[in-house]
């Protein structure tokens, strides 16, 4: 008999467009966030144990705090909490989405462990509730359970599904290191200084360009607010975004706060090509190619 296991596969995201409103009185900003979800997996296994702990494997795993401050350990927490019951559960990653990189990877940490927790302790939480304690945990919590493509309102909690025709091709250039998502949205709001902010609102010709798997048209319209701030923290970012529209990217543009960046390429055959020339030019620590969108949480192995 294999010991009691729970194993759950989450994808990281990019962001197509993030446009972020003026601060809130709450800390956070309103968001119009084109979520979509790719290829590139972490993996989060659930295991009966005497106590909630967590250990993390794959690069960058030395950066993954490994207390109950970890977000994967906070959403184990919650779940037991919410059902009067122990979170004695140890909880193993495996990261391949870059830590502290701008897709959402402690999110997708988080969304597998609540799934992994819910399967291995036969809780079956409703899935609106587990969508509500994504959006606890945090604001990219509830994309990388559903997957998809999707918009996000309010803080990027609030999701719409997005319909998406066939598949796009992007190339994702990790960099050495992270960036703080908080630090990177008090730049922006640096940057902007007392400049009026308008409303944020996705822009209808990415939203078509999404819907008609159109890439040439989505290039067009990708957008993202942080970028400025990303780039005003990491400037080297500029040397990375600039070999890739030399090396014939159709668009390129930082990942959510970075420092990811992410190109859109119009085929797998162009995507390799693009992600060699990236890492030959070395602008970047690596350089990935994959597809999106993709779905989100997914139990993958059950010996519960
Ligand atoms: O929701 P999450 O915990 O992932 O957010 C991390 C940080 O990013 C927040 O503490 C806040 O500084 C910033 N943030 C924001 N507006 C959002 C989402 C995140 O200012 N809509």
């Amino acid at each position: 008999m294999p010991a009691p296991s729970v194993t759950v596969r989450v994808p990281a995201k990019v962001n197509v467009q993030l446009a972020v409103g003026g601060p809130r009185p709450d800390g956070f900003h309103d968001l119009a966030n084109v979520f979509l979800a790719v290829g590139m997996y972490d993996h989060v296994t659930a295991t009966p144990a005497d106590a909630l702990t967590i250990s993390c494997a794959g690069p960058g795993a030395e950066d993954v705090p490994l207390d109950a401050g970890n977000l994967a350990a906070r959403a184990a927490a919650l779940l037991a909490a919410r059902h009067g019951r122990r979170p004695d559960v140890h909880l193993h990653i495996d990261k391949d989405i870059p830590v502290a990189g701008g897709m959402a990877g402690g999110s997708a940490d988080a969304a597998a462990a609540l799934l992994a927790c819910d399967t291995l302790w036969g809780t079956a939480t409703p899935r609106d509730e587990l969508l509500a304690l994504c959006a606890e945990l945090g604001s990219d919590v509830p994309f990388s359970m559903v997957g998809g493509a999707a918009l996000g309102r309010g803080r990027g909690e609030r999701l719409t599904p997005l319909p998406v025709s066939g598949t796009f091709h992007w190339v994702f250039a990790l960099a050495d290191g992270g960036l703080s998502t908080p630090a990177v949205y008090r730049e922006c709001d640096r940057l902007r200084g007392d400049r009026p902010v308008p409303e944020p609102e996705a822009a209808p010709a990415l939203l078509a360009a999404l819907r008609d798997g159109d890439a040439a048209r989505l290039a067009t319209a990708v957008a993202n607010d942080l970028q400025p701030a990303a780039l005003s923290l990491r400037p080297a970012l500029a040397d990375t975004l600039a070999a890739g529209a030399l090396a014939g990217a159709l668009a390129g543009l930082v990942s959510g706060s970075g420092p990811t960046c992410a190109f859109l390429t119009d085929g797998a055959e162009s995507a390799a090509a693009l992600a060699a020339a990236l890492v030959a030019g070395g602008t970047c620590r690596a350089a990935r190619a994959t597809t999106g969108p993709v779905p989100g949480a997914t139990t993958l192995e059950s010996h519960a």
